[in-house]
């Protein structure tokens, strides 16, 4: 029955000043009253709305929004009374340092951030514009995953999502940030993802739940140590950062953009910088940073951060396998990634963990053009069953594909141990090393001395001590002669191994050259579908 109010709304709707009003009454006032209602749910769990969490994100006033006003269709199941204008995400596009970037931020307060039809296809729809345009994408999680009251349908966008996520790899940087629950098959875009952002206490991830996991096994296990920040920073490697809170998140994101290009085809951002183009104090004070104990560790982030302009290391991954060191630094105002063993863990050695860590940050650098400077101190891989068994080999394989495969600028410096397998991966010459230096404290041998000696002398310092001799000073003898006529840099040096020997404070001003020199580098691979990395 045609009803006065109708009437009113037509005739609203004939005028220009009516169709505005009709705008801002139904549409425009409905979706500010939600946000309102979203804040007053966020904000008591000390969380932010999605809305807030992209303009904190983005340059202020640079957002524009994509599908603010599709809204889901009916699947039943009481989905019919509620149908919120943009589903539950935001998305959209804006700049961060003035760089365009696509945009996703799940709002929790719509049907739980679950993903149904309409929210899969706006995610899907701001994928394929970050690709089409070359832009990278940044997501921001608080989902309970896939939404129950849509079935299939959910499911499918997921795999759709999926798929994006994967085409997208290597093409344009992809980055999560998960600032809530990210449940079920919802993990796996995080996962495929170059970057994974959590907020300590306040994010979780997991495949299956405490409620599921306590019926299937009966291990009892809270949301916070099944799949918290800081499990998944520090034990399972999945997430690179764990952010003390959403605003730190949101500033670690924004620092990361600055250091990488839009895609593959483009060139990383150029900063100003204050380079010296001579020895400074700073770089002088690496020439006593090598204790003169072989098995004394020093912290490896003081010769990254004498390299790289103002002394600021981006670092990536920091709480998962500490014994290697992965991030982003720049020289002369350009990004390079900076991989390099850590003495003061683990003795620097290799592990499955620091190989799998390095070796993903390898092939990131190298898919997005960006050169890698390698610092070495490495007695070797981890030895140990438990390493044996979980696979060291084809974890510790994926390090050795990773630089094998790189087509990036490589610059390797030695600064101390490179002994055995680790040696060969950590950026030797014969893995595809452009410029090698080590400094004259540097030692390159199959093993260490003390090892070496045990096995070429074993008779003779068995009968040295079956004589009472002094067997500590027979061993620091064959050791010297040992590490003259074997281990010294100079030896790899005569053999083109190495390409200069220098002493450590030239070492920032040799890296300059190398770049330099190294950037028209041309590299290719022969012609293949992929290769078969040892997963
Ligand atoms: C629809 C959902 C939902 C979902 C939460 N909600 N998850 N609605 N589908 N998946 C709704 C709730 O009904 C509630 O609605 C609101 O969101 C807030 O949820 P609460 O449970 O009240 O919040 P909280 O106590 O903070 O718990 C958050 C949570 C929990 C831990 C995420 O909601 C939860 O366990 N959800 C289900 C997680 C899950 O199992 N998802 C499916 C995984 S399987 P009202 O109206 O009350 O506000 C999956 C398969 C994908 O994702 C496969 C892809 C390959």
């Amino acid at each position: 029955m045609y009803t006065v109010t109708d009437q009113n709304a037509n005739e609203k709707l004939v005028t220009t000043a009516g169709r505005i009003a009709d705008h801002r009454e139904k549409y425009h006032e409905a979706v500010v009253e939600r946000d309102a209602q979203a804040a007053t749910k966020q904000h008591p769990r000390g969380k932010m709305t999605a809305r807030e969490r992209l303009n904190e994100l983005l340059d202020p006033g640079s957002f524009v929004e994509f599908d603010k006003y599709v809204r889901h269709r009916s699947h039943g199941f009481g989905m019919e009374k509620n149908r919120p204008f943009g589903d539950s995400v935001i998305t959209g596009a804006g700049e961060i340092h003035g760089r365009q970037v696509a945009v996703y931020s799940q709002d929790f307060t719509t049907f739980g951030g679950s993903l149904g039809e309409v929210a899969g296809e706006k995610i899907v729809k701001v994928m394929e514009f970050a690709l089409r345009t070359g832009v990278p994408i940044i997501g921001l999680l608080d989902s309970g995953g896939a939404r129950i009251q849509e079935g299939v349908i959910s499911l499918s966008k997921y795999a759709q999502i999926f798929k994006r996520n994967t085409m997208s790899s290597g093409v344009i940087p992809q980055i999560s940030i998960v600032m809530g629950p990210s449940a079920g098959g919802a993990v796996y875009s995080p996962a495929l993802t170059d970057f994974v952002i959590m907020v300590d206490e306040s994010s979780h991830m997991f495949v299956t739940g405490p409620d599921v996991i306590k019926t299937v096994t009966g291990e009892d296990v809270g949301f916070e140590k099944l799949g918290g920040g800081r499990t998944h920073n520090q034990t399972s490697g999945v997430s690179h950062y764990l952010a003390s809170d959403e605003l730190d998140a949101l500033d670690y994101a924004r620092t990361l953009i600055g250091y990488l290009p839009d895609n593959n085809l483009a060139e990383a951002p150029i900063y100003d910088s204050d380079t010296a183009y001579e020895i400074t104090e700073r770089d002088r004070k690496l020439n006593s940073l090598i204790p003169d104990s072989a098995n004394q560790p020093y912290d490896m982030r003081t010769v990254i951060e004498t390299i790289v302009d103002s002394g600021e290391f981006l670092e990536v991954h920091p709480l998962f396998a500490p014994n290697i060191l992965v991030g982003f630094g720049r020289v002369e105002g350009r990004t390079i990634g900076i991989v390099a063993n850590q003495p003061n863990q683990m003795a620097g050695t290799l592990n499955i963990d620091a190989s799998e860590k390095a070796a993903r940050f390898v092939r990131f650098c190298d898919a997005f053009s960006i050169p890698i400077v390698t610092l070495v101190d490495v007695p070797g891989y981890l030895p140990g069953v438990d390493q044996e068994h979980k696979g060291i080999i084809k974890h510790g394989a994926k390090l050795l594909y990773a630089y094998a495969e790189a087509t990036v600028p490589l610059v390797t410096i030695i600064t101390r141990k490179a002994y055995g397998g680790a040696y060969i991966v950590m950026g030797s010459k014969e893995m595809g090393a452009d410029f090698n230096i080590a400094w004259p404290t540097a030692e390159i041998a199959v093993m260490g001395g003390q090892g070496a000696i045990s096995i070429l002398y074993r008779k003779e310092i068995a009968a040295a001590t079956a004589a009472g001799e002094d067997v500590a000073k027979l061993r620091a003898e064959i050791s010297a002669k040992y590490n003259a006529e074997v281990t010294s840099p100079f030896l790899a040096a005569e053999r083109g191994e190495i390409d200069n020997v220098l002493e450590p404070a030239g070492t920032r001003l040799a890296v300059i050259k190398a770049l330099r020199g190294l950037r028209g580098k041309r590299s290719e691979m022969p012609t293949k579908k992929h290769g078969n990395i040892p997963l």
